[in-house]
């Protein structure tokens, strides 16, 4: 498959993806009973994960969507955004961060950083996908879906250069 310049395959099915986001969804579920946590996706890639994750989830929680971009094109420019969009109620609140894909970490150690200062309770990161620089550095993730060493991906949310996001199953760069 092709999106502009560049050459794809299938990586990831789409029924691949539902039985693993039920599986974080189940952890998740567990290790939250008794508290009301509030699910942060971040804009855009983690709209179509976080729909399916946090519809399988039963226990009492709050979804706020937030915004932060620090990419263009499929290398990241390094450039941090600040994370816009958030609740003001935010304090004292358990967040739990719902990522597509974390590559270097930087976004979701900068957004992290926010949300304490903003007083949250506890912040956690769910994440669909996790490369190998953020494995290496140990950025803590504590649900991760799928790993990766550094390949680009797109699909189930994720884009290139803002195409490819409506894709059920996730493709994977060819050469
Ligand atoms: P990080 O700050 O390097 O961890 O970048 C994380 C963000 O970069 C993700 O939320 C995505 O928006 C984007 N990103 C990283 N890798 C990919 C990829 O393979 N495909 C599409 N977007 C990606």
């Amino acid at each position: 498959m092709k999106i502009k310049d560049l050459e794809f395959k299938k990586f990831l099915t789409a029924d691949r993806i539902e039985k693993k986001v039920a599986a974080l969804a189940g952890r998740i579920e567990k290790d939250y009973q008794d508290k009301t946590p509030v699910f942060l996706p971040i804009l855009n890639g983690s709209f179509m994960f976080a729909s399916d994750l946090i519809k399988e989830i039963t226990i009492p929680c709050r979804v706020s969507f937030v915004k932060i971009s620090s990419y263009s094109g499929t290398l990241s420019t390094g450039q941090l955004k600040t994370l816009i969009g958030h609740d003001e109620s935010l304090f004292g609140t358990d967040i739990i961060i719902v990522e597509d894909i974390v590559d270097t970490g930087l976004t979701l150690t900068k957004i992290s950083e926010e949300l304490k200062n903003l007083g949250a309770k506890s912040v956690e990161c769910v994440a669909l996908l996790r490369k190998a620089p953020a494995r290496e550095k140990n950025v803590p993730i504590k649900y991760v879906g799928f790993e990766l060493e550094t390949e680009f991906v797109v699909g189930y949310g994720l884009d290139y250069d803002g195409l490819g996001r409506n894709l059920r199953d996730i493709h994977i760069k060819v050469g």
